[in-house]
């Protein structure tokens, strides 16, 4: 039986974070065996809002560095970059005569950068959701590993592919939000105010490129307070979050020490922050000194990112010639 097709991307507009890794990157290394899988660093989505191109090489290998650094292996999915793959712009083409402006204009993340840049509005942004079900479903993907802030994009793909379909022929599948165990994840800021982002909020976020000295300092000034004064309580979001970090990266004999210490109201904030700490830079580590390596090598690079281009060209083309087939493109 033929593996079933995973694509997901990320856009090279800053560092990655914690949330990159656990809402995306986690899930592309588990599934590297299992499925046949597309990775690429979306760099046309990128230009939407990141005009100036002086960084974006620079971004671009970070963000191949970094995901084979968390254990994505380049000879087992094709890892590109979104503009060595013209075929996704072809159907990005197609798609766009599917999509309406008013549903384009109501998508949360539009309306979120319309009130960001207000100076530049610019197609690419109203589009934006088309360009991302092009890159899905050029692969005919069934499955997309992301984070929750991603589920209303996934949704739109399926839209566009089912509107394809009923009027040219079933060529699409309908592609879904992935995550390993149920729920899509969302990882907060250190001091609970939003998500983890790229941009936002740098001193609330943990990057994979953080030196030890500095993650510690995010953790210990992370927001906490004086503690539950009544036994068994709910806990507040941004020391939820807290334990959420916690879950994620210690030992669980260590995340039930510290629940039992907020249970019985005896809990020492600075304990946990310590800890936390020491298990976060424990984590992070490996993965910042290993992404500096490929970084730096070049000639590497530059082969990964050829090798990922080919794989995902023969992939978009076959799809290609389907579409146009199905559309009586083929003169
Ligand atoms: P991007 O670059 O913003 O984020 C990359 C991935 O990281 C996830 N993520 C998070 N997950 C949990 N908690 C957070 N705080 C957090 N922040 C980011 C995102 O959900 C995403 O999975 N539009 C996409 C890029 C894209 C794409 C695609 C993704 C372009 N085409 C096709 C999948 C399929 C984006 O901006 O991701």
């Amino acid at each position: 039986m033929s593996k079933e097709v995973v694509l997901s991307g990320i856009r090279p507009t800053g560092f990655l974070h914690l949330g990159n890794y656990f809402g995306a990157m986690r899930n592309y290394v588990r599934m590297q065996d299992e499925f046949n899988c597309y990775f690429f660093v979306a760099n046309w989505h990128a230009l939407t809002t990141h005009p100036d191109t002086k960084e974006l090489q620079n971004s671009v290998h970070r963000v191949i560095a970094e995901n084979i650094a968390c254990g994505l292996d380049p000879e087992k999915v094709a890892l590109y970059v979104q503009s060595d793959v013209p075929e996704i712009a072809e159907l990005y083409l197609y798609l766009n005569t599917m999509a309406y402006k008013g549903e384009l204009e109501k998508t949360t993340t539009f309306k979120d950068k319309v009130r960001q840049q207000p100076d530049n509005v610019n197609a690419g942004l109203l589009t934006y959701p088309v360009l991302m079900a092009a890159d899905i479903l050029i692969h005919r993907a069934v499955k997309v590993p992301v984070g929750k802030d991603q589920e209303q994009h996934l949704e739109m793909a399926r839209n566009f592919a089912e509107r394809f379909n009923h009027r040219y022929g079933d060529v699409l599948p309908s592609p879904q939000a992935f995550n390993f165990g149920s729920e899509l994840v969302k990882i907060m800021s250190l001091d609970g105010n939003g998500k983890m982002s790229k941009s936002e909020n740098q001193m609330n976020t943990l990057f994979l490129a953080d030196d030890d000295d500095l993650i510690r300092k995010k953790i210990m000034k992370a927001k906490t307070d004086s503690g539950p004064t009544e036994t068994n309580s709910a806990k507040p979001d941004y020391i939820e979050n807290i334990f959420t970090l916690l879950k994620l990266v210690s030992e669980e004999s260590i995340l039930n020490k510290f629940e039992t210490d907020f249970n019985n109201c005896v809990i020492r904030y600075g304990d946990l922050k310590k800890q936390l700490a020491e298990d976060m830079v424990n984590f992070i580590k490996p993965i910042r000194e290993k992404a500096a390596d490929i970084q730096n090598n070049k000639t590497l690079l530059s082969k990964i990112i050829h090798q990922g281009a080919e794989k995902a060209r023969a992939s978009a083309s076959a799809t290609l010639t389907e579409v146009r087939n199905a559309m009586r493109l083929n003169y």
